[in-house]
Order: C-alpha cells, then structure tokens, then sequence
C-alpha cells in the first residue's frame, strides 16, 4: 500500500537548501512512497488568542496533513546552533492540537549547513524539542549534511553519496512502519 511522508522544510527563503532537499525526497524513496513537501510560510507565530475560534487554518490544514501521513521528514537549517524559529513555532502549535499529530508520529531529522558540521546542533535541538509532543524520531546517525551549498543544483539534492545516505534513512524510515503494522 501507498505511504505518505510529509516533509516540512524549516526553511522560509525561496531557494532554501532546506526546501531543495526537501523537493528531492520523493525520488529517492522506496517505490510507492508519496512525499508531501510543506513550508512553513503561511504559519502564523504561536499566540494562543487566535485559536479563540479555532486554529489558525494553515495549521488545522498541516495538522489534517499529519493525521493522514504515515511518517513525517523535519529539514533544518542551523540558526544560532539551534534549529529555526519556523520548525520551532510550527511544533509549539502543533503540540497543543487536539488531533495531536505528532504522537507517536515516525520522524526523521535533516539537518544541512554550508560549514563542516552539517548544522549537527540544529538536528539535536530539534529532537529535544520533539520529544515532549512525543514524536519517534528515528535512532542512529544523524543526517548533518555538511557543505550543503555545494550538494544542491536546480532545486534538488545532487550529491550521489548523500542522495544514497539520505534513501537508506528513508527505507529505515518506512521498515519501522511495516514492523509496527507486522506486530
Ligand atoms: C546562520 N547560519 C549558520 N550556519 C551554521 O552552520 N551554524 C549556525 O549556527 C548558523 N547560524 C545562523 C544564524 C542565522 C540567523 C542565519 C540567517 C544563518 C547560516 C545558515 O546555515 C545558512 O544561512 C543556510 O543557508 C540556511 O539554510 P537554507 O535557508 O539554505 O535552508
């Protein structure tokens, strides 16, 4: 059966790497895997007076989005060692979603910097980050994709030894929902 992966960069400016990385997921994962590519313009920043009527619609809309996938990608850039105040912001509103999308949701981390760390706290402060909505993020190596500047071109990931880490990453992914749908 079909799987869905939504994919969320955390990127806001036009030609993000984020947003080319995160536009080069679907072909390089396993055969019969659809991937939803999200941004994050249209999310307002978290103030609880406007859900007095309801969430804002772009995050009821994100939040349907996540209900009906079945793992989600997070792509994020490095601010400050941190990841950006998008990725953060969208997960503070998604926490407080009734649905609660992110329980138990599968995730994989990307993280990419121009520099030689591949933006490796950005990854990290993001998982801490998801652990209290309680998302699964997925154990092992860390996608930091270092010298990202020079791995992209024409909107996509080029980089043949990254392009086959990151399609390990997503069948790894993908295998933890066929043994959860297994056990
Ligand atoms: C950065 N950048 C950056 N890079 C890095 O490796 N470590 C860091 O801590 C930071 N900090 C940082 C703070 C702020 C406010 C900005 C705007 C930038 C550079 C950053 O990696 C670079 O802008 C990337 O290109 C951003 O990713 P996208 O937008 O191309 O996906």
């Amino acid at each position: 059966m079909t799987k869905k992966i939504v994919a969320i960069s955390g990127s806001l400016r036009k030609d993000a790497v984020c947003t080319q990385i995160a536009n080069t997921l679907e072909e390089l994962a396993p055969a019969g895997t659809t991937v939803e590519v999200v941004t994050l313009n249209d999310i307002p920043m978290l103030n609880e007076d406007l859900k007095a009527n309801g969430s804002p619609a772009p995050v009821a809309a994100l939040t349907q989005q996540l209900v009906d996938a079945d793992a989600l990608v997070l792509i994020t850039p490095e601010y400050n060692r941190s990841t950006s105040g998008a990725l953060k912001n969208v997960i503070d509103w998604l926490s407080k979603e009734d649905a609660a999308p992110l329980a138990g949701m599968p995730v994989e981390i990307i993280s990419h910097s121009p520099g030689a760390t591949g933006g490796l706290m950005a990854n990290h402060s993001l998982r801490s980050i998801l652990a209290v909505p309680g998302a699964k993020v997925m154990a092992g190596f860390e996608v930091a994709i270092s010298g990202s500047f020079g791995k992209v071109e024409g909107g996509k990931l080029t980089d043949e030894g990254t392009r086959d880490f990151v399609a390990g990453k997503l069948q790894g992914l993908l295998a933890t929902l066929e043994a959860k749908a297994a056990a």
